[in-house]
């Protein structure tokens, strides 16, 4: 299935004929499927219900890169595996991880200025996908990174990067990847090495209950899912991201206010005062929810504004058409960071607003992306900001993630250095 833009229009348009929850019907299933976009009925189906729905439809073709990683499990093994995992992911281990995201952004930022000052454009769609995927792979296999890449003589996983296809040849060549994962793991266990990184995290994970580890299988499956829903998420939403601030200048301008009245570069013990940072990563969530649309499929009967929904029946549920819906937002069109400084817009981010998902299901990675981009926007709009290439607006192609239809040029341009004063000794 192709689709673009049109498929948006058609949705919105649906959606404004039959209310917020329709029925599709596709020649090729048998069962219902319902577009949901009542708030409630979203809680109901990812909250206060979920244990009727499970994964639906469209994770099969994720399930062939990802295996039953936690993304597609679901029941008991997903409870046990979400449970394992959910350390990797406490707010002190994101705070030491800062360090990694630091790192991987300075080099990058390198790469930025030296373009500034040779006064030629970056390719910022594909450069912010090395970099996501580089925080990613640094945060799960630390030093062993450099030691595959100069095994391999390369980066065996930048094929992520480069090849923006998901179909069948790409999900086999980046299952293949597995095997440099293994050699790692066995690697760590004969030499009795367990670095700082998720990879140690997960192979010295216990089920609470039982006390036994993953299978190698399930260690192998969740790193691939880790990899996968960390890498094209983060880096979907800084490309839009910096598209987003290159052409609403005013909002660029509070933004280097802010970087601007730090003491230094921006660190973990900065985020709070970053908060103008958050909130356009937040509008950005907005506006272009890398997760546009995803599926959950209806156990048992159930009742969803007052219409029954059958067992069997395919839901979908898609934050792009909720968090884009005048009935809930002003001017639902326009790029406002500062919407979010407004009480009642920060009561809507918890009815009308869930790029990540919601209840016990909600992504697991949420907390570490937040410091990501933060970090990302304070290091970078500290050196540099962006002009367009082009005054075309760029469009979207919602694939599994909704991406930018063609990559962003932008030129990098220093900043003249107006810093706060360091503080007096
Ligand atoms: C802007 C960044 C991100 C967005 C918008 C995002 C969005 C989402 C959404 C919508 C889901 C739920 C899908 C569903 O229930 O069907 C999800 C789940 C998940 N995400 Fe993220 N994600 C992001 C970043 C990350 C990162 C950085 C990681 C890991 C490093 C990650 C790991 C996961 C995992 C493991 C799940 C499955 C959780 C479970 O089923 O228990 N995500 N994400």
């Amino acid at each position: 299935m192709t689709v673009d833009q049109a498929t948006f229009d058609r949705l919105s348009a649906w959606q404004q004929q039959h209310g917020n929850l329709f029925r599709v019907r596709a020649a090729s299933r048998d069962a219902d499927a319902w577009v949901v976009n009542d708030p409630g009925d979203v809680k109901r189906v990812l909250i206060s219900n979920h244990k009727n729905y499970s994964k639906g439809i469209g994770f099969e073709r994720v399930a062939l890169m990802l295996g039953n990683g936690i993304i597609v499990s679901d029941g008991d093994r997903w409870k046990s595996q979400r449970r394992m995992i959910q350390p990797a992911f406490h707010r002190q281990v994101i705070e030491k991880l800062s360090d990694t995201m630091i790192r991987c952004n300075r080099a990058m930022l390198q790469r930025w200025c030296a373009a500034a000052d040779a006064g030629t454009p970056v390719d910022v769609t594909s450069d912010t996908s090395e970099l996501a995927l580089e925080v990613i792979l640094r945060s799960l296999f630390s030093e062993d990174l450099d030691r595959l890449i100069e095994l391999q003589g390369g980066n065996p996983f930048d094929l992520l990067v480069e090849d923006a296809t998901r179909d069948l040849a790409l999900a086999m060549r980046f299952r293949a990847l597995t095997k440099h994962i293994k050699h790692m793991i066995e690697e760590r266990r004969a030499e009795g090495r367990m670095p700082f990184d998720w990879l140690s995290m997960l192979m010295e994970a216990r089920d609470k209950d039982t006390g036994e580890s993953m299978s190698e299988r399930g260690l192998l499956d969740e790193v691939m899912t880790i990899i996968v829903a960390g890498h094209e998420t983060t880096a979907g939403t800084l490309n839009w991201i910096w598209y987003l601030l290159a052409t609403h200048p005013a909002a660029e301008a509070r933004l280097h206010a802010e970087v601007d009245a730090l003491a230094g570069e921006p660190s973990f013990a900065d985020l709070g005062q970053l908060d103008y940072a958050r909130q356009i990563a937040e509008e950005a969530l907005r506006l272009y929810p890398p997760v546009w649309l995803f599926s959950r499929k209806a156990l048992g009967d159930d009742t969803l504004s007052g219409q029954p929904i059958a067992a069997g029946s395919d839901i979908f549920l898609s934050p792009w058409l909720m968090q884009r819906d005048a009935a809930h937002w002003h001017d639902p069109e326009d790029f406002r960071p500062e919407r979010y400084a407004d009480p009642e817009a920060r009561e809507l981010k918890r009815t009308a607003w869930y790029p990540f998902s919601l209840g016990s299901r909600r992504c697991i990675g949420e907390f570490f992306s937040m410091v990501d981009l933060q970090l990302h926007l304070g290091l970078v709009a500290r050196e540099l900001r962006f002009s367009l290439e082009s005054n075309t607006p760029v469009p979207v192609e919602p694939l599994i993630n909704l991406r930018s239809a063609h990559n962003i040029s932008l030129s990098p341009l220093r900043r003249a250095p107006r810093r706060h004063p360091p503080p007096p000794p």
